[in-house]
């Protein structure tokens, strides 16, 4: 495994890449980079490769062609866990929640992978037990282990959360927590892809919050979400995609008006 990954590093750059399944052009020949300390907003109707293109990134898909590279290292052709170590993280549509633990607990065992320099989702037993938890000669660290997870849970926005049982959050809280666990292992990349779907308000506030203050740290942070003024308003920077290709590449406020963009939209997300 791979140490821990620094912040300070991060230049996500998307060269040329490209994936066919089959007569499908899922992500034709797309370019850009994402950097440190940044919200990179990526915008396209159903179909137009967002998803495709974050499994590229992540490791799980080989692109047909093109690469993907962080901080100059190359990531195509690494393993999901080998790019997850260079801290690549990402959350998934349904959270994968620890059960047996308590939301602090969880935290803490994100951290301790951090610290382990274990892989993303973290096991979680694996990890309790490499970090020697429950041992009197670990009490001091597990204190500090419990300050840090109280601090990221604070900053989530879900600090009165932190002593329930995973087994009693509701999809929306548990969103929430896979956000804090996110922020816990210190990524380099945070790929989201819709984050906010089927959220309250408040629990949209609360995402949203976790959003600036990952960027705030550092943290190239990738975006794709329906909720197109949601993400116009959080992003930095946007890439568009349409059937593949990358259409469009600005600021919020150039992308809503760029007629291309418009015209991708209409009959689909933009009413
Ligand atoms: N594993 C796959 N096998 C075949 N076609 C796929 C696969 N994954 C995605 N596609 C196709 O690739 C295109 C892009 O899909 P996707 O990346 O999921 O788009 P988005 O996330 O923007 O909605 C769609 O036409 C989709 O049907
Ligand atoms: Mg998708």
């Amino acid at each position: 495994m791979t140490a821990v990954a620094s912040p300070l590093t991060t230049t996500l750059e998307v060269r040329g890449v490209s994936v066919r399944f089959g007569g499908v052009i899922a992500v034709a020949d797309v370019t850009f980079t994402a950097h440190t300390a940044e919200v990179l907003g990526v915008m396209g109707p159903n179909g137009a490769g967002k998803t495709t293109l974050f499994n590229v990134i992540s490791g799980v898909q080989r692109p047909t062609s093109g690469e993907v590279s962080l901080g100059g290292s190359r990531l195509t052709g690494r393993g999901v866990e080998d790019v997850a170590a260079l801290g690549v993280t990402r959350t998934f549509q349904t959270p994968v929640m620890f059960w047996g633990l308590t939301v602090r607990e969880s935290v803490e065992v994100a951290l301790a992978a951090r610290e382990f320099g274990g892989t993303y989702p973290p096991a979680p037993w694996r990890e309790l037990l490499r970090c020697g938890f429950g041992t009197p000669g670990r009490r001091r660290e597990n204190a500090v282990l419990r300050e840090c997870a109280d601090a990221i849970l604070t900053g989530a926005g879900i600090a009165a959360m932190a002593g329930r049982a995973t087994e009693s959050l509701a999809f929306g809280e548990e969103r929430l927590l896979e956000m804090a666990r996110a922020l816990a292992v210190s990524p380099n990349v945070l790929l989201l892809d819709e984050p906010l779907s089927a959220l309250n308000p408040d629990e949209i506030e609360a995402v949203l919050t976790s959003i600036r203050s990952a960027r705030a740290s550092g943290v190239a942070v990738l975006l794709v979400e329906h909720a197109v003024g949601e993400l116009l308003a959080v992003a930095d920077r946007v890439v568009v995609l349409d059937h593949g290709r990358k259409i469009a590449e600005g600021s919020p406020q150039a992308v809503a008006a760029d007629p291309l963009v418009i015209d991708a939209y209409i009959g689909d997300e933009l009413e």
